[in-house]
């Protein structure tokens, strides 16, 4: 391993979009949701994006969470173009590196909360137990243990938006993307959820939130306001040197170069 290896990657580029358009329909009824879209993201930004309905924000959540592709131009994501990347390891990298809070909270609702929680640990190699017990510390984080073995319809929206926090957690992703995560909430409620971001980004996280709520802005280190499928001002309020730096160091680029080593190893091992 190489001194470089060691050094902490602060200020290392995690997203970059290039010119990314994303198109729905044909012909004359083509329309944008998003037009010639540039960006760029740190590690440890905490990024809310404004702008009125429809103006393309779920879009580029969709897209930038690799739910969606787009219609021309390029994503690279830790310097990776994702077009290029095969469909299973796209899903594999959105469990790993990628955490989802939405509107509706988005649980489900025959799974109880631990359940709920533990799911994007499917892809983590561990066993059933261990994937449980990493889901109730992530409640416990969020105030939430007592609730673990709840339905999702015996908790107050606040509560299911903590358990949906802890579930975007869970697998330590390096994104976090919010698309309006207290939309659906009382004050009081947001509040608790926008503490809990608050702390997720102090810890080094990155965070890309889409808010109708400008009173919410001062959270974040960067505002996109966007109009018809663009940007129409960025705001950085935090210096690229003076974001949190990540509490634990996470190096996913070597985890996927030693990912062909290790399975060979394990292959060599069930020989034996
Ligand atoms: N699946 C789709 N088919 C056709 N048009 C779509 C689709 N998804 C989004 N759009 C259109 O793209 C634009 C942006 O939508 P969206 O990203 O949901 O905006 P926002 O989240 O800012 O309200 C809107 O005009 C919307 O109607
Ligand atoms: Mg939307």
């Amino acid at each position: 391993m190489s001194e470089e290896d060691n050094k902490p990657n602060i200020n290392e580029t995690i997203i970059k979009l290039e010119g990314l358009s994303k198109r729905f329909g044909y012909g004359d009824a083509t329309s944008y949701a998003l037009k010639n879209f540039d960006l760029e993201v740190k590690r440890g930004e905490f990024i809310m994006i404004m702008g009125p309905s429809g103006c393309g924000k779920t879009t580029l959540l969709n897209i930038i969470g690799l739910l969606d592709t787009a219609s021309a131009g390029t994503y690279f994501l830790n310097d990776e173009p994702v077009n290029r990347i095969p469909a299973r390891r796209q899903a594999r990298l959105r469990a790993k590196k990628i955490g989802f809070i939405f509107q509706n909270f988005n649980l489900i609702p025959n799974l109880s909360i631990i359940e709920n929680v533990a799911l994007p640990l499917v892809y983590s190699g561990y066993h059933k137990t261990r994937r449980l017990i990493k889901a109730s510390e992530a409640l416990a984080r969020f105030n939430m243990k007592e609730k673990e073995y709840y339905l999702p319809f015996q908790l107050s929206g606040g509560q299911q938006q903590r358990a949906a926090i802890a579930r975007a957690i869970v697998a330590h992703p390096e994104i976090i993307l919010a698309d309006e995560p207290t939309g659906n909430l009382d004050s009081r409620s947001s509040l608790v959820v926008m503490e809990e971001l608050q702390r997720i980004h102090s810890e080094g996280n990155t965070i890309i939130m889409v808010t109708h709520n400008p009173n919410l802005t001062h959270y974040a280190t960067r505002v996109i306001y966007m109009l018809d499928g663009s940007i129409d001002k960025d705001i950085k309020t935090v210096k690229d040197s003076d974001l949190p730096v990540p509490v634990e160091r996470k190096t996913p680029k070597k985890i996927f170069k030693s990912r062909k080593k290790s399975a060979k190893k394990s292959k060599k091992r069930s020989k034996k």
